[in-house]
């Protein structure tokens, strides 16, 4: 899916971000309710003020999956099987959405890795979120 090049600017680009995942994941997810504030609905319970607690520990989560993810990256299927089961039966998140929190992740990454963050590794994280996305919306009916 990924070639060899796409998947190198991956890995190294999270080598870098991997650190503050908590912040990261709370910017992108802020930048989602804010940019799209139909995504809102499915966080009725969180709290979702600018750098709060549900939202840093929220983020957290999903750049954690999104990092684990860049271990697997020719397996995600297996990888994120479980995380695929909760979001197609439990939570039913439209698959819409998934596209939308991508575009702010990619956005996040841009604003606070600028120089390593160029057109060739967006284009590799973009591909590797739309897998991610791809197995995560698998299950769904
Ligand atoms: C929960 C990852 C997309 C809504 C989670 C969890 C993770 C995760 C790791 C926590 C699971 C656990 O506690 O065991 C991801 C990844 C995504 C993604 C990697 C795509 C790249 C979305 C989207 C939405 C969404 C697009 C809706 C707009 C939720 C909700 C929860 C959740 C509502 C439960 C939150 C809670 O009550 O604690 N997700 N997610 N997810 N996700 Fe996602």
């Amino acid at each position: 899916l990924l070639s060899d090049a796409e998947k190198a600017a991956v890995v190294s680009l999270w080598a870098k971000a991997s650190g503050n995942v908590n912040a990261l994941g709370a910017e992108a997810l802020e930048r989602l309710f804010l940019s799209f504030p139909q995504t809102k609905t499915y966080f009725s319970h969180f709290d979702l003020s600018s750098g709060s607690q549900d939202l840093q520990v929220h983020g957290g989560k999903v750049l954690g999956a999104i990092g684990e993810a860049t271990k697997h990256i020719d397996n995600l299927e297996s990888a994120l099987s479980t995380l695929s089961d909760l979001h197609a039966y439990n939570l039913r998140v439209d698959p819409g959405n998934f596209k939308l929190l991508c575009h702010t992740i990619q956005v996040t990454l841009a604003s606070h890795f600028q120089a390593e963050f160029d057109a060739t590794a967006q284009a590799a994280w973009d591909k590797f979120l739309a897998a991610i996305s791809t197995v995560l919306t698998s299950k769904y009916r």
